[in-house]
């Protein structure tokens, strides 16, 4: 990991965020989570618990689910970032984004980013998942309104259209 260089009481950091450069000054406590919705305004990244518990700030850090509130800002000098406004391609969402749709796994949505963000990391890594391995990998991303079942239905309808 690059080591964030110092500025008095502040760090320069340098991250690629969806694909873009992106520097900012930030305190030594700053998380990634305060960096990208106050610094760049990544706003899709949501906060919630601010725990590591609910996993609504999730995002991808070198195409590896983490939850944002729990990595520093200066954690993250040096590396790729993908967020939930990454997914859209040239005004096209995401086939697990328009799944997710399709199976109204969207409710009031505020677990959806992560949610969606740990299906799109369970993907990469093996495109024809079991739903056992759906679940644990959405295991992190705690939904208070879908009971998970459509969820579920929507990232395996996803692995379906990689065959
Ligand atoms: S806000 Fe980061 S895990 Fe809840
Ligand atoms: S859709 Fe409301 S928390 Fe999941």
């Amino acid at each position: 990991m690059a080591k964030a260089i110092k500025k008095g009481k502040l760090h320069v950091v340098r991250l690629n965020v969806n694909g873009e450069e992106h520097a900012a000054l930030v305190k030594a406590n700053m998380t990634l989570l305060d960096l990208l919705r106050e610094e760049f305004d990544y706003t899709g990244t949501k906060k919630g618990c601010e725990l590591g518990d609910c996993g609504a700030c999730t995002v991808l850090m070198d195409e590896r689910p983490v939850t944002a509130c729990l990595v520093l800002a200066v954690e993250a000098d040096g590396h790729s970032i993908i967020t939930i406004e990454g997914l859209e391609k040239d005004g096209r969402l995401d086939r697990l984004q328009d799944e997710f749709i399709n199976h109204a796994a969207v409710q009031c949505g505020y677990c959806s980013p992560g949610m969606i963000l740990s299906g799109k990391s369970l993907l990469a890594r093996n495109p024809h998942p079991t739903e056992r391995e759906v679940r644990e990998a959405i295991a992190g991303n705690l939904c208070r309104c879908t009971g998970y079942v459509r969820i579920v239905k929507a990232i395996m309808a996803a692995a379906e259209a990689n065959s």
